[in-house]
């Protein structure tokens, strides 16, 4: 049965160009939602700017320009760059647009009546100067824990110490360079804990038929978050701020994550009104069409238990599924603009490349987990030119030739006994692919296609049309192996298409016979006549690929917009206003050390005695260490967000920093540094020794 599917993709910031890891993402739901459209349902497929907050507020003023002025050809910038790749929008918005004004000005009214805002006084700090409240990433000071200078709010990049930005010593506001002082403010804040057994039945898939609403881990990660205990979460922000007034409250403003995810529906509400679609077929609470969101691994926690709350307690319906990328490297690192690899989507075009190189490329590392994705750019090179030239372009232009050159473009009445039976197991084959694309598993898809279409070169090769055709007496032969190689080529095109839209457009053309959907590309293509056959998709030229690298160290100045600097991923986490965009900045390899640097850092193995949350603060974790000789250590640890049964630690072998300078926190003494991997927030990993390893014991 067909089914109805709404469609978003995270919204990109009106605050500068797309880069190729905003690409990975919507390449990805773009291709999924074509997918969805060829196994034959009915697919929306929305998005648009998110234009709100405090950085793009600023840049507009640096710019000398007012935010709506900003924005425009941002979201111009954008809305080029997607169609570039083929990212299909069937409508793109913008967040600053009357429909997110009105529905995000709906959402929250109903939120109120339904008893679910709290309004509170808060202290954050304020720039006297500027007059205005900063979020954290705009105050800069000396880490107090290191003494590293212009180090984030909550966060220092050197020691990686986590702290309110009211412990920064020396602090200054990165806007005016003016000291901040502490201030009042009434804030409202929505109140989610309301929601939490609301939240547990959509993870449970009871809200969802019992389909699961995401991947395995990352189902796991928002439990963890819920069992962490939910808190509420503020909304509102005050003058000046780039946003929508809060209604019943002067000088407030909705806090951007407030109208962001707003901005799906408003998109879709503005394609509602130009078109016969309605609204409430797809929103309304219980409505059998499904809302799936894709979006990257760092805004799960916005989507998965913000938004569905938000929409419950609004009385909407609740999304079906979260679709979750990750981030993309290239050549093995962090997009580097010194190494030329922070590559924007303009300059990859500008290079000359194809797009459906990089959506093909892409596709082969993408499954359903939130995996990060590597563009090696000597693999992209020879894996285009292998598959998609070597492997399905050759199957054509092989064959094509002969059938127009010996039987006027007309393909055979059937195929050879042979040429049945590969195609019976090819159908077997192609049968399965949708299944694979509505899993996300396009690196699934991709393996189905190089099988397939090694079956069908396999048969090419041992049959040597090439061969055939000089031999008069071979002709009915000749014509039974091109014709199934045709009919193959298609049968391919058809697994292709959500992938290569374009290029199969054009082989579409060749081959007269549109491929509609999955099951029009099973068609033996018998009697059927071939337009020329035109070269559809040429081999990828490496020095187009030096070219765009060169072109990157060389055009990568600022973006257009950049608020101050690249917010620590734990900022993110903790719902602060944040316009950064969604991949990890650059960082180029570190320097080396010698061996005597390392010998300076006294690892120890600590044994947890006790572990527990710290009242007073949502970062951090009070650890009792028994630290053997050394006695034992009292250590705060800014892991809480990837740790949220803090007693379930006890016993573990963890090893910590023994020879930092203890340090003086408002809830005790720390007496040196936990080691943890992985990018901070809840995705944070303790490092421990294998049970055996005595309290104490040196790491070496
Ligand atoms: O993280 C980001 O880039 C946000 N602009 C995504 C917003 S998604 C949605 F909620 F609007
Ligand atoms: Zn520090």
């Amino acid at each position: 049965m067909s089914r109805r599917l709404l469609v978003t993709h995270a919204l990109p910031y009106a605050n500068g160009p797309l880069h190729l890891g905003h690409m990975l993402g919507y390449i990805q739901s773009d291709i999924w939602a074509r997918a969805q459209r060829m196994a034959g349902n009915e697919v929306v497929y929305v998005c648009a700017d998110d234009a709100h907050g405090t950085p793009i507020m600023l840049a507009a003023e640096k710019a000398g320009m007012t935010p709506e002025a900003f924005i425009e050809p941002i979201r111009a910038g954008h809305e080029a760059d997607f169609a570039a790749f083929g990212v299909g929008f069937d409508h793109y918005h913008s967040t600053h647009s009357p429909e997110n004004r009105e529905l995000s000005a709906l959402i929250y009214t109903r939120l109120r009546d339904g008893g679910y805002i709290a309004r509170r006084d808060i202290q954050q700090l304020f720039d006297p100067e500027k007059q205005m409240f900063l979020p954290d990433r705009y105050i800069k000071g000396t880490c107090p824990v290191c003494g590293t200078p212009d180090q984030y709010g909550d966060n220092c990049e050197n020691c990686g110490a986590t702290y309110a930005p009211t412990e920064l010593l020396d602090p200054y506001s990165v806007v005016s360079g003016a000291t901040p002082v502490l201030k009042d403010s009434e804030h409202y804040f929505f109140e989610l804990s309301k929601f939490e057994s609301l939240l547990r039945d959509w993870f449970d898939g009871k809200l969802t038929g019992g389909r699961p609403v995401a991947n395995a881990g990352v189902v796991a990660k928002l439990r963890e978050w819920l069992d962490g205990g939910l808190k509420d979460w503020d909304i509102s922000r005050d003058a000046p701020y780039f946003g929508f007034p809060i209604p019943d409250a002067p000088g407030k403003y909705f806090y951007v994550w407030l109208d962001a995810p707003v901005g799906y529906l408003a998109s879709f509400k503005a394609l509602c009104d130009k078109t016969g679609l309605v609204f409430d077929d797809f929103l309304a609470p219980g409505s059998q069409a499904e809302m799936h969101h894709f979006i990257g691994k760092d805004i799960i926690n916005f989507h998965g238990l913000f938004w569905p709350a938000m929409l419950h307690g609004a009385q909407l319906r609740t999304p079906t599924a979260l679709h979750v990328n990750g981030y993309l490297t290239v050549n093995g690192a962090k997009m580097s603009k010194s190494r030329g690899t922070f590559i924007q989507a303009r300059t990859y075009i500008d290079a000359g490349l194809h797009p459906e190189y990089l959506r093909y490329y892409f596709a082969t590392m993408l499954d359903d987990a939130p995996v990060d994705v590597d563009l090696d750019l000597k693999a992209f090179e020879e894996r285009v030119n292998s598959h998609l030239v070597g492997k399905w372009v050759n199957i054509a232009s092989r064959t094509a030739g002969f059938v127009h050159k010996f039987f006027d473009g007309h393909l055979a009445g059937q195929f050879g006994p042979e040429e049945q039976a590969l195609w019976n197991a090819l159908l077997e084959h192609y049968d399965g692919v949708a299944r694979l694309y509505r899993d996300g598993d396009f690196a699934g898809v991709a393996r189905r296609f190089v099988l397939m279409a090694d079956l069908v070169n396999g048969h090419i090769a041992a049959k040597a049309p090439w061969t055939m055709a000089k031999d008069e007496a071979r002709r009915e032969e000749l014509h039974q192996v091109c014709s199934f190689a045709i009919a193959a080529f298609r049968l391919l095109a058809g697994l292709l298409k959500p992938i290569l839209p374009a290029t199969v457009a054009a082989a579409e053309t060749f081959l007269d016979a549109p491929i509609a959907d999955f099951d029009d590309a099973r068609a033996e293509l018998h009697h059927h006549t071939l337009n020329a056959f035109e070269p559809l998709l040429g081999r990828v030229d490496a020095k187009r690929i030096e070219a765009m690298v060169e072109a990157s160290k060389a055009s990568l100045g600022a973006p257009v917009a950049e608020a101050p600097a690249k917010p620590p991923k734990e900022t993110r986490k903790t719902m602060s206003d944040t316009a950064a965009p969604t991949q990890p900045a650059e960082t180029d390899a570190p320097a080396t050390i010698g061996i005597d640097d390392f010998a300076r850092l006294d690892l120890r193995v600590g044994k947890v005695l006790a572990c527990e949350f710290v009242d007073g603060s949502d970062k951090l974790l009070r650890f009792e260490l028994d630290a053997g000789p050394l006695g034992t250590r009292q250590i705060f640890s800014g892991i809480r967000a990837a740790y949220g049964e803090p007693d379930k630690l006890v016993g573990r072998n963890v090893v910590f920093i023994a020879n930092l300078a203890p340090r003086k926190m408002r809830f005790g003494l720390s007496e040196g540094m936990i080691l943890s991997a992985g990018e901070g927030g809840a995705d944070l990993f303790l490092l421990d020794a294998d049970q055996g390893a005595q309290p104490g014991a040196t790491v070496r």
